[in-house]
Order: structure tokens, then C-alpha cells, then sequence
């Protein structure tokens, strides 16, 4: 068992899932994969481990903001033997090219949170994914037939942002703006993993265009799809 995690050895797959919301982990473990068993209750960020399509695949919570999904993921980086973490949530689209519903593989994260330079001081670290996942992800949507984008996102510390720095990440090309996948693509990079961030619009930011409860419940589960497809893909 780690800090925050009270799963033993082996009761974790290499690859995980990693929504921000527990309850989202626990919908999807009781929803999408076959003899799910809960291995983590402490402060409620359930973890499950179960089988897609025959193969053992785990998800996990990890609260919203990138300090929490630091904790969690570091541990499972340096104590579960997690080689493939697949966030999975949903941002706000800030660039003309993106509608709500969309599907975006975030190639890479932008950040405004100070654990960038806390790491690496006046030197710029670039958030990346891994490419084979992003090819991969990238190929099932395409096989599926489900539109997506592929682009960079912005991780900002401040979901109510009163300065608009949405504008100036949109003039240069950021897609939309959400919270976690930064910190997610720096510990991949420093512990020698593979991470990808796969994203749902649920609203614009720009033109105030909004999702229904249906309309983000079907763009939820293309993305799980695509999540799972790849989490399980050689
Ligand atoms: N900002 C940050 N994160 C988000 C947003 C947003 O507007 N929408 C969904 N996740």
C-alpha cells in the first residue's frame, strides 16, 4: 500500500484509466469491464481493476487539478508498476477549430501552474504525449469513425480564470483548456512512462455553446472506446 492508495502488489494493471471524478471510475469499472474489484477506498478515489475484451485494465480517480493527480499518479508510477495511463475527462474549447462533443487527443499540455517552474525553474519543460498511444487512439477513432482532433490543450490551475488567458492560448493554436494533463505528460517523462490525454468538449468556452446531459453521455462513451481500444492495444 502507498500514501493515498491501498491497493497490494499486482492488484493494479499496467494500464489505467484515470478520470478526475471517483464516481466516474466506479461507473466505468461497473459499466465497461468484466469482474471489476474495487482495490482503493481511501478518501472515497475508488480504484478498480477488472478485463477489456480479456485484458486486465485498471481505472482510477484522481480528483480535479493537476497536485491531485500528481499524488495519485506518482504512486502508481513508482509503487503499482503502471506503464500506460490514459487520462480520460473533459475540457472547455477555446479554439474556432473545436465544437462541443468533439474528441480531442491531446498531443500536448500547456500549462499556467506554477509546478512547472517549481520542477524546472526558468527552463520550459514541453508536456508531451506518447507518441504510439496518440497514433494508436488516433487510428481507432478513425476506424470507429468518431470525429476528434488531435492538438495541443492547456492544464490551468483556475477553472473560474478572471484574466481570459483562454484568448491568448487560442491565437496560438491551444484547442481547449482543462485541468490535469500537464502534470500527467511531466511525470510520464520523469518516471519513463507512456501517457494520453483523451478529452470530450462539454462546453465553449468561447462562443458559450453548451452540451446536453444526452449529447455527454454519447461523446463519453466514443471516448471510452477510444480509451480502452488503445489502453489494450500492443
Ligand atoms: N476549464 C477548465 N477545465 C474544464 C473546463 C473549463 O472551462 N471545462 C471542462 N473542464
Amino acid at each position: 500500500m502507498s500514501t493515498h492508495i491501498a491497493a497490494k502488489e499486482g492488484q493494479i494493471a499496467e494500464a489505467i484509466l484515470l478520470p478526475g471524478d471517483p464516481l466516474r471510475a466506479k461507473f466505468i469499472a461497473e459499466n465497461f469491464l468484466e469482474n471489476p474489484e474495487c482495490y482503493n477506498t481511501v478518501r472515497n478515489m475508488f480504484g478498480y481493476t477488472g478485463t477489456y475484451k480479456g485484458k486486465k485494465v485498471s481505472v482510477q480517480g484522481t480528483g480535479m487539478g493537476q497536485p491531485s493527480l500528481s499524488i495519485y499518479v506518482n504512486e502508481l508510477f513508482q509503487f503499482y508498476g503502471v506503464q500506460k495511463a490514459i487520462r480520460i475527462g473533459t475540457c472547455g474549447a477555446v479554439h474556432q477549430s473545436t465544437q462541443v462533443r468533439d474528441i480531442i487527443l491531446a498531443a500536448s499540455a500547456c500549462s499556467d501552474s506554477c509546478l512547472l517552474n517549481q520542477r524546472f525553474g526558468n527552463l520550459h519543460f514541453a508536456p508531451t504525449a506518447n507518441f504510439d498511444m496518440l497514433f494508436k487512439a488516433k487510428q481507432i477513432a478513425e476506424a470507429l469513425n468518431i470525429r476528434h482532433l488531435v492538438g495541443s490543450v492547456t492544464s490551468s490551475d483556475l477553472f473560474y480564470d478572471e484574466n481570459e488567458n483562454w484568448k491568448l492560448w487560442a491565437k496560438y493554436g491551444v484547442l481547449g483548456i482543462e485541468m490535469e494533463a500537464a502534470e500527467l505528460y511531466t511525470l510520464a517523462a520523469k518516471f519513463n512512462k507512456k501517457a494520453l490525454a483523451i478529452l470530450t468538449v462539454s462546453d465553449h468556452i468561447a462562443t458559450g455553446a453548451t452540451t446536453t446531459a444526452e449529447e455527454r453521455q454519447t461523446s463519453f462513451k466514443s471516448m471510452m472506446e477510444i480509451a480502452l481500444e488503445t489502453a489494450i492495444a500492443e
